[in-house]
């Protein structure tokens, strides 16, 4: 079990990369964790007012979910990496965002890392998932909506439009369902500010002075 620990173990640790602090620091801008939400994360470094940034974290953020999982599923093989090991890193690679090593366990929501370890599942499931994103995030403009509805519904694509059963990839799935139900944990402040209708919509910028 010495390749499926490493590779989890590297997964975990790319995962704390927080890309939302990291590029902030880069590019000379407040740390993100000081104004808006609080959160180091691509809707949060947006209300900085830089969209550079913001897209750049994304990405960052995505390609390191993304980029574990296809590791795996390209190299994986020889070294008896099957996809028990696929969902571990996923997962690992998720936790790291949410509590990375790095920056005192304080990390994000991980939906950008949650959607790059769905993309390295398979490249249907992250693209519905994210065009399911974007078309709540249109009518809404809400980020965190739009986040807990792909959360709920990425699951649902996987285990009804996958063509495998559920039962023939349980580590898959229950990496998914985890995912999911921790995402959703993540949101609990937003959920509230949501429901008391108070939540920032996309766009808004923050009071950066601060
Ligand atoms: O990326 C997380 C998003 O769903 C909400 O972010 O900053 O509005 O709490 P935020």
């Amino acid at each position: 079990a010495f390749y499926p620990i490493l590779a989890t173990l590297a997964a975990y640790l790319i995962g704390s990369l927080s890309f939302a602090v990291i590029v902030s620091r880069v590019m000379g801008l407040h740390d993100p964790r000081t104004y808006g939400s609080g959160n180091p994360g691509a809707t949060n470094v947006l209300r900085s007012g830089s969209k550079a940034a913001a897209i750049a974290t994304l990405l960052l953020d995505a390609i390191k979910g993304w980029l574990p999982v296809a590791l795996v599923h390209w190299f994986g093989r020889p070294y008896g990496l099957g996809d028990g090991t696929l969902a571990a890193v996923g997962l690992a690679a998720f936790l790291g965002h949410l509590y990375p090593v790095f920056f005192r366990f304080q990390g994000g929501k991980g939906v950008a890392t949650a959607l790059g370890v769905l993309l390295g599942i398979s490249g249907w499931l992250g693209l519905a998932t994210a065009l399911t994103w974007l078309i709540i995030a249109y009518f809404f403009r809400y980020s965190s909506l739009a986040s807990l509805v792909a959360a709920v519904f990425a699951p649902l694509y996987y285990v009804l439009f996958s063509g495998v059963a559920w039962y023939a990839e349980a580590p898959v799935t229950a990496a998914i369902i985890a995912m999911g139900l921790l995402l959703i944990w993540r949101h609990r402040e937003n959920i509230k500010r949501l429901m008391a209708g108070k939540e920032s919509r996309l766009g808004k910028k923050a009071d950066t002075k601060a």
